[in-house]
């Protein structure tokens, strides 16, 4: 369909709604309210849009070199992060490449969606996986932690994986509580983490928590177009590949270490998404990590109120593991949460996050993460109050105002 028969309809009638919708252009900004990817900052689109480079040149190895030290920094450590031009499930596999063997346990914890992903690619690359399932509602249990860890007195587990922010459920397991109970277990195992969903939204210390990999990607907190993948690494992690024997090439830490010493890469980088990392890492910075947490947790709190005062329930039970980067709602029983985010997108050019696995239709998620502020967490939360309604389903007005309330009353 052309513009001009949106324009007038198809037999020169006015448009209808779905006319509208399929048109090419919608006036105003879109809202990309999914928990990633995210709204990326006309500043960081400014400098991708920027001659592509000489990978080998000198003006490289500046970028190079000054973005690997800037890059530590978000992640809160001293050590090596790897930059993968890659997806989030790409960085997934080098964590676990890189650091086991064949036929090693790993434990892992069902904690929604990802973290059956994580596990399912575990398991395809050879290793045993020891799955503790859970009920999508809550985060890693310390204390199960430290239970299965101190039985295993043959130290057969070698990795803990855990999801920090599940994004299927808006839970954030708490870290340093199991970097504590493997500790108190007094168990080896390496501690990675998939930190897709936090990374520069939620706190998180890669050094000060102990943990050995931490995956990032660049198209959530980053503010960055999907494309970069990251692992952080701790010196144990890297002591641990020197004698990890599953089959890695692309994907292999050393040669990329090595490279990187220099500002390069051993094979072709992606270089404008390294503009834009540049870019972005300087907001963060500008702002200040703190700042950048607690901006997110506000509005988290703003959208729980909203949520509270719609007679709707978050997926998340325990208050401790509320999500600071996006909330998951459970609709009321005969409602579909798909038709929610298809009125929403319709009527709004919002779009919302769909429920992911065995929440499919049940759960719809709000991002507020990234690039965001008061008046785009307000303009949010109008379209759901509105999508909710228009949508049939039954909630009591006043959302809106409940959040703005807390958003008025904190800076
Ligand atoms: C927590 C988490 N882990 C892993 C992934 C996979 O990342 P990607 O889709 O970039 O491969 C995602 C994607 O949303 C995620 O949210």
């Amino acid at each position: 369909m052309s513009r001009a028969d949106v324009a007038v309809g198809p037999d020169h009638e006015p448009p209808t709604r779905a006319d509208r919708a399929a048109a090419l252009h919608r006036s105003g900004r879109h809202f990309l309210q999914i928990p990633g990817p995210t709204n990326v900052p006309d500043r960081v689109l400014r400098a991708i849009d920027a001659p592509t480079i000489d990978h080998r040149g000198p003006q490289f190895a500046r970028l190079g070199l000054d973005l690997l030290e800037a890059i530590k920094g978000v992640f809160q450590t001293e050590g090596p992060v790897v930059i993968y031009p890659s997806s989030g499930t790409g960085a997934w596999e080098a964590a676990l490449v890189n650091t086991v063997s064949p036929g090693d346990r790993v434990l892992a914890f069902e904690t929604g969606h990802f973290s059956i992903l994580w596990r399912a690619m575990a398991e395809r690359l050879g290793l045993e996986v020891e799955w503790v399932p859970g009920d999508w509602r809550h985060g890693v249990d310390p204390d199960t932690v430290q239970r299965i860890l101190a039985a295993d007195a043959g130290h057969a587990i070698r990795a803990v994986t855990v999801v920090h922010n599940e994004t299927s459920t808006g839970v954030t397991s708490r870290i340093p509580a199991i970097r504590a109970a493997i500790d108190a277990a007094a168990h080896p195992a390496l501690l990675l983490v998939d930190t897709i969903s936090s990374l520069a939204s939620i706190d998180y210390r890669h050094d000060e928590w102990g943990v050995d990999v931490t995956v990032g990607c660049s198209q959530k907190g980053l503010m960055l177009p999907p494309g970069l993948g990251f692992n952080a690494i701790s010196e144990k992690a890297l002591a641990a590949s020197a004698s990890a024997r599953l089959p890695r090439s692309y994907w292999e830490w050393q040669p990329i270490i090595e490279a990187n010493r220099a500002g390069f890469w051993p094979y072709t980088p992606p270089t404008n998404l390294l503009y834009g990392l540049r870019e972005a890492v300087a907001m963060l910075m500008e702002e200040g990590l703190p700042a950048v947490f607690a901006r997110h947790e506000r509005h988290a709190e703003a959208t729980r109120r909203a949520v509270r005062a719609w007679g709707l329930e978050v997926v998340c039970a325990d208050e401790r593991e509320h999500s600071g980067s996006l909330t998951a709602i459970l609709m009321p029983a005969g409602h579909d949460a798909d038709e929610v985010r298809r009125v929403v997108l319709e009527r709004f050019d919002m779009s919302l996050g769909t429920g992911l696995g065995k929440l499919r239709g049940r759960v719809f998620r709000i991002g507020h993460l990234g690039h965001f502020n008061d008046l785009m967490l307000a303009g949010t939360l109008c379209g759901v109050e509105l999508g909710l309604a228009l949508a049939g389903v039954p909630i009591s007005r006043g959302g809106i105002d409940a959040a703005l309330e807390h958003l008025g009353g904190t800076a």
